[in-house]
């Protein structure tokens, strides 16, 4: 069943188009240029964003070690776009953004480096009524943010005329004291409006679209509290490994990598109360009480109600996958989970007694990120006595690799006598709208572009996303697994995962 758009409204969007006219020029700064994260998103992001004429008169700076001049940056960052990109590079339009693009070789240490970077920016940036609008991206690990930022700060000259913001990646710190020592760090240089905490999770196209479906939609707002839903449930189940990241990933394992961030996000964004308005401060204090109303966990409750899980190896289709002992950079007797399943509960007037399960781990049978609202089951049973299961309502939100929302509910089964049977209703983003899903930092570069910190984290956030996990990550710490590697390559994690659901009488239903 496909739902039809009976609203031709919905094809001319009544707010602000995404991607519209009306961006200042600006010059982005990218530490870490020639990396990973600027090759595989930045890159091809702001080359399509060209494309759609969204921008214009701007100039990226690739900040790194690497030493590279501009020609070779360029041919670098064609490469990037080519191999990561929706499509390979049109010549005309290549030539337009290719010249864009400059690089300059330094230390983040270096005082002299910032000096020839603040000279570069004057002198190839549009200047916007005596400003020059500058975003610095922090594209690099997190153990050089400290050094760039202070450089950053001490070699400003306040006569430069420049109208700055700063984007910092994940991960915000290792646990909430050195996420308070970076916000420290980062509000001696930075106001916290020029803060561009990024969470990319949230500018993907149906987590935005959560708050919509709930503030918007009479048949949901008013089943959306413990009277009438079960539980929740979010997997985030990637395919891939930990991509030649080992040495990054042993540091982090799953909780700071996904749960303390992407997961804590989801949970916030399916649970928090209406805004008192769009903004992004409204918004934002939402969410932060959601994170405050998490119940604690402690030891007890780690050890009987969270799954951690490591893979082995395994197959995929016909192929071979190592295990995560056997990655580069990994050690053969790491302890560090690459799996994650547990129970939350947030202790609120709408949701005490709705238990959130969560569940997230690489190397899983596939690529699949889901939201499952399981509705409680009606007190009576009138019909279908001849099948002993009745499905439960569930309302499912598919955030990736398709964008959906699907609807799922009883019908009688065609030619039978009362036999019940499970439909689901589907809204697939794609065919509906026919366009093409937008990638988050498309979303976000453009916000961060015009200003908008409403898809961006709040430093209060960050702590008391840090205040739920830390006592996982320390209790983990403490006592080692002693059955890792406990899932193998391309299976739904250990069995002690199915387990913590099943014990409820409930059971996954992404898969
Ligand atoms: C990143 C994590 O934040 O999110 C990666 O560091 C993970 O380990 C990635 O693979 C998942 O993002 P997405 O958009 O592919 O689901």
């Amino acid at each position: 069943m496909e739902a039809e758009i009976i609203d031709s409204r919905f094809l001319r969007p009544c707010g602000e188009e995404t991607g519209g006219a009306g961006v200042l020029p600006f010059t982005m700064v990218i530490f870490g240029g020639s990396g990973d994260l600027s090759r595989r998103k930045l890159m091809p992001t702001l080359y399509h964003l060209h494309g759609k004429e969204s921008l214009d008169g701007f100039t990226v700076i690739g900040f790194g070690r690497h030493d590279l001049d501009d020609e070779a940056f360029r041919g670098s960052m064609k490469k990037a776009i080519t191999e990561f990109g929706d499509e390979p590079p049109d010549d005309t339009q290549w030539n337009d953004f290719g010249r864009r693009l400059y690089f300059l070789s330094g230390d983040y240490e270096d005082d002299a480096a910032y000096r020839r970077l603040l000279e570069l920016i004057e002198r190839i940036s549009v200047r916007t009524g005596g400003a020059i609008d500058v975003i610095y991206y922090l594209a690099v690990p997190p153990e050089v943010v400290p050094a760039i930022v202070e450089k950053i700060r001490q070699n400003r000259r306040d006569n430069e005329g420049l109208r700055e913001k700063i984007i910092v990646e994940k991960p915000f710190g290792r646990d909430r004291a050195s996420a308070s020592a970076l916000n420290r760090l980062l509000t001696t240089a930075f106001r916290e409006e020029q803060i561009y905490r990024i969470d990319h999770y949230l500018g993907k196209e149906t987590v935005q679209n959560i708050l919509f479906l709930r503030f918007s939609n009479a048949i949901f707002e008013q089943l959306w509290n413990n009277r009438h839903i079960d539980h929740v449930q979010i997997t985030v189940a990637e395919e891939i490994g930990i991509e030649h990241r080992g040495s990054f990933y042993e540091q982090a394992g799953v909780v700071r990598d996904m749960v303390q961030n992407h997961i804590l996000q989801l949970i916030a964004m399916v649970a928090m109360e209406p805004p008192v308005g769009f903004q992004a401060d409204f918004i934002r204090d939402e969410k932060t009480k959601i994170f405050r109303s998490v119940r604690p966990v402690d030891r007890k409750y780690i050890d009987t109600s969270m799954v951690r899980g490591q893979y082995g190896k395994g197959m995929t289709g016909t192929e071979e996958i190592a295990g995560y002992r056997q990655e580069e950079g990994v050690a053969k007797d790491s302890c560090i989970p690459t799996f994650f399943a547990g129970k939350f509960h947030i202790d609120n007037l709408r949701w005490a007694g709705v238990p959130f399960y969560v569940r997230t781990g690489k190397r899983l049978p596939k690529r699949i990120s889901e939201i499952c609202i399981q509705l409680r089951q009606l007190p009576l049973r009138l019909f279908g006595h001849t099948c002993d299961v009745m499905e439960p309502n569930v309302l499912i939100l598919t955030i990736q690799p398709d964008a959906r929302i699907s609807l799922r509910f009883n019908v009688q089964y065609p030619h039978t006598a009362g036999q019940i049977h499970a439909v689901d209703m589907k809204l697939g983003y794609r065919e509906t709208f026919r366009t093409a899903i937008h990638p988050s930092y498309e979303r976000q570069i453009l916000d961060c572009i015009r200003g908008d910190l409403t898809l961006f984290v709040r430093q209060d956030s960050i702590e008391a996303m840090w205040e739920i996990v830390d006592p996982v990550i320390s209790r983990w710490n403490e006592c080692g697994p002693d059955d890792f590697p406990n899932y193998a390559a391309g299976t739904w994690g250990p069995e002690a995962a199915k387990r913590l659901i099943e014990q409820d009488g409930r059971r996954w239903i992404t898969g």
